[in-house]
C-alpha cells in the first residue's frame, strides 16, 4: 500500500527547498566568518546564530516530507558564493538571497495551492510569514548600516553596529503583532 501522501512534483520541490535551506545556512556560516576576519565579531555571531536558522528551517522541511510519507533526498549542496568586499555588500547579498528564498518557498505555495494539496499549502505558510521577518531582519541590517554611513561609516559607528548587531534580536516584529499601544 503506498502511504506517500506528497505527489511527486511536491515531494521533488519540497527536497530542493532542503538543499536551498542547507545553502542559505552555509551563506549564513560562511559570512559570518568573513565578518570575523574583518574583526566585526558582532556581526560574525548574529550571522552564526542565523546559521542554526536555517539549519532548523531545513529540519522542518525534513520532518514534514518524512511525516508525510514521502521520501527525503539529502544532495549535494552548492558551496557559498565569494566572500563580500564590504559590509554594505554583504548585507546586501545577504538580502538577495533572502528574496530568493522567499520566491522559492512561493513557488511551494503556488504548486500547493494548483494540486489542491492543502497540507503542504499550509505547512509553507509557516515560511511565508517566517520570509516576511527574514527579509525584515536584514532591511534593519541595512538600514543600521545606512543610518551610521554606509560605506563612508567612521570606525566608531561600525564598533558601535557590532557591538549592537552581537545581541540584537533574533527575530523581527511582524507586522500582524502591532497595535496602536504596541506600534512595534
Ligand atoms: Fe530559511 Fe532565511 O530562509
Amino acid at each position: 500500500m503506498n502511504t506517500n501522501r506528497l505527489s511527486k512534483k511536491i515531494e521533488d520541490i519540497l527536497n530542493s527547498q532542503v538543499t536551498k535551506e542547507a545553502e542559505a545556512a552555509q551563506v549564513y556560516l560562511s559570512y559570518g566568518c568573513w565578518a570575523d576576519s574583518k574583526g566585526y565579531s558582532g556581526i560574525a555571531n548574529y550571522f552564526f546564530r542565523h546559521c542554526k536558522e536555517e539549519r532548523n528551517h531545513m529540519m522542518k522541511v525534513i520532518q514534514y516530507i518524512m511525516g508525510r510519507g514521502g521520501e527525503v533526498k539529502i544532495t549535494d549542496t552548492k558551496g557559498p558564493s565569494k566572500n563580500p568586499n564590504s559590509l554594505q555588500d554583504c548585507f546586501e547579498k545577504t538580502f538577495k538571497h533572502e528574496v530568493e528564498n522567499t520566491t522559492a518557498i512561493y513557488e511551494i505555495v503556488n504548486l500547493a495551492h494548483d494540486e489542491k494539496d492543502w497540507a503542504t499549502y499550509n505547512f509553507a505558510q509557516w515560511f511565508v510569514q517566517e520570509q516576511i521577518e527574514e527579509e525584515k531582519l536584514i532591511m534593519d541590517l541595512l538600514d543600521k548600516l545606512k543610518i551610521a554611513g554606509g560605506d563612508k561609516a567612521s570606525d566608531e559607528s561600525l564598533f558601535n553596529l557590532d557591538e549592537y548587531l552581537g545581541q540584537a534580536p533574533d527575530h523581527a516584529p511582524l507586522p500582524r503583532e502591532a497595535s496602536m499601544d504596541k506600534p512595534e
